[in-house]
């Protein structure tokens, strides 16, 4: 067995890890939204007015900080006013991106609201800019969380909600460059400016307005956007028209024309797949030195608003609904990301895997038919590192030189590890992604002590396993053994696995 060690200094309290990377992101797209959050009351599936509780259920067990809807690609087809009032006579219309369904709008403004209130999240609501108006917008903030009798506020309580909704969270449209109106970045720059201008802060309702930004590794868009907060070429000295930028990053094993499936994969495309995940930490650091050039006062978010796993779509579903199923190594991708969130907290002030339910890497798959839930592998990895939200990042040095695996033309680490503390406590995560060869890790912690530290693994003997009906748990987390020595704790790290300790500082 390899061995490898991690240095933690639980005496030096490093940055907040904002809750909000652990969000998420529920698109109108495919069984996300109409049959993965809303069943209509009329269902045999126990709902509250049209939300199917297990998916709830199982949700606030994650404690999702965040909400992102309606999309997407989605956002900028939107219209807001066709999603209100009496279900039977709101306007129809096509969702053109996904699948060219007629869509019928029984899931809108009040609906969503309502789910976010059942799960206890906070709204991040995402605008339409690519065919929406700035009246438009502007009018549906304040039909959203105006408290007095202007007009849309009226037209709320007509609707049947007297107050106000908080909603922290709004996107300016979404992926401006492509979808979201094929624009280039000095023009949706300026659009941006104006439509955020018209973001109103109504009441005590504070609106943190996240520009749509790039993708992969396009600083050009991110330079645009932090051009247009600093006009005058001087650094930004207080917050600007709008206060988040946004990015969206996707793993693949293969090229967009050539994505993979997400269950049959051989050990190369595993490894492509782990070096495309790992590739979000020079992404995350290209974006973030644009931002700090402009903005060395850190006034500015950095909000990941889609990342994931995008795989083909499952045999015999539809193309344009992005169903996939997780696997093991979609778990292994989302705790490297979350490592890599971890180092960059100072900037990253949310993420929003893409999606919830039933879409891309989801946390919960529901079956067309039957309606049965299952908790995929990513599930569990959300769980697992719920205790790193809002708590103080702890550096952790990581001495493995030999645990890296070449991949073309890139090394990639194949031990991952963070830590962070909070109330107390303190949670390290670390995962192993090598296929064959356990690691015994040595957790070599300075500063403090711990009382006690129990531990959980996720893993499989095959990293292509994955949950469904007939073995719903076949990646659970289980527990893990580990070992107090000394002042170290060591644990051993199985092939392609995931593992998280616990403990409580003396
Ligand atoms: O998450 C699926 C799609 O991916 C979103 O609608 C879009 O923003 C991105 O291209």
């Amino acid at each position: 067995m390899s061995t490898a060690r991690a240095v933690i200094n639980l005496d030096l309290p490093g940055p907040t890890i904002s809750r909000h990377v652990y969000g998420h992101f529920a698109e109108h797209l495919g069984r996300c939204i109409y049959g993965g959050f809303w069943v209509g009351e009329d269902s045999d599936i126990p709902n509250q007015g049209g939300i199917r509780l297990d998916v709830v259920e199982a949700l606030r067990a994650l404690r999702i900080p965040n909400l992102r809807w309606p999309g997407g690609c989605f956002a900028d087809d939107y219209h807001w006013r066709d999603g209100i009032g009496p279900r039977e006579q709101r306007p129809r219309m096509v969702n053109s991106h996904w699948g060219d369904v007629v869509e019928d709008n029984a899931f809108g403004t009040h609906e969503f609201l309502a789910l976010c209130e059942l799960l206890d999240a906070e709204p991040y609501v995402n605008g339409n800019v690519g065919s929406g108006t700035v009246r438009e917008m502007g009018e549906w903030v304040e039909y959203l969380t105006r408290a007095d009798d202007s007009p849309m506020a009226s037209l709320r309580r007509e609707h049947g909600r007297d107050e106000p909704w908080r909603v922290p969270f709004f996107g300016i449209g979404n992926e401006p460059w492509g979808c979201g109106g094929n624009m280039r970045g000095e023009a949706y720059a300026d659009l941006a400016r104006q439509y955020s201008t018209y973001v109103r802060d109504h009441g005590g309702n504070h609106v943190y307005r996240i520009a749509a930004g790039a993708h992969d590794d396009d600083v050009t868009w991110t330079r645009a956007l932090m051009e247009a907060l600093t006009p005058f070429g001087t650094p930004l000295a207080r917050p600007g028209v709008f206060q988040g930028i946004s990015l969206h990053y996707y793993t693949t094993a293969g090229p967009w024309t050539d994505k993979g499936s997400a269950t049959v994969f051989d050990d190369d495309d595993y490894w492509r797949t782990m070096a495309a995940s790992r590739r979000i930490e020079s992404i995350l650091a290209a974006h973030i030195s644009v931002m700090d050039a402009y903005d060395p006062q850190r006034l500015v978010g950095l909000v990941l608003d889609e990342w994931g796993t995008w795989w083909d779509v499952e045999p015999g579903t539809n193309p344009g609904f992005l169903y996939q199923q997780n696997t093991l190594r979609d778990a292994l991708v989302a705790s490297v990301h979350f490592d890599v969130f971890h180092a960059v907290a100072e900037r990253l002030v949310m993420a929003n895997i893409a999606q919830t339910v039933n879409v891309l890497q989801a946390m919960i798959l529901t079956d067309p038919d039957s309606g049965a839930l299952v908790l995929t592998p990513t599930y569990h990895v959300f769980a697992m590192n719920a205790g790193h939200q809002d708590a103080a990042r702890l550096d952790a040095h990581l001495l493995a030189p030999d645990h890296v695996r070449r991949v073309a033309e890139e090394e990639v680490p194949t031990v991952s590890v963070s830590a962070s503390s909070k109330d107390g406590g303190v949670l390290i995560s670390a995962s192993n992604l090598d296929l064959t060869e356990p690691v015994e890790l040595t957790l070599d912690l300075r500063g403090g002590r711990l009382a006690e530290a129990t531990g959980l693994v996720l893993t499989a003997d095959r990293v292509e396993t994955y949950n469904d009906a007939d073995r719903a748990d076949a990646v659970t987390p289980r527990p893990l053994d580990v070992i107090t020595d000394g002042d170290v704790l060591r644990i051993t790290l199985p092939p392609h696995a995931f593992v998280t300790v616990r403990g409580t500082l003396v």
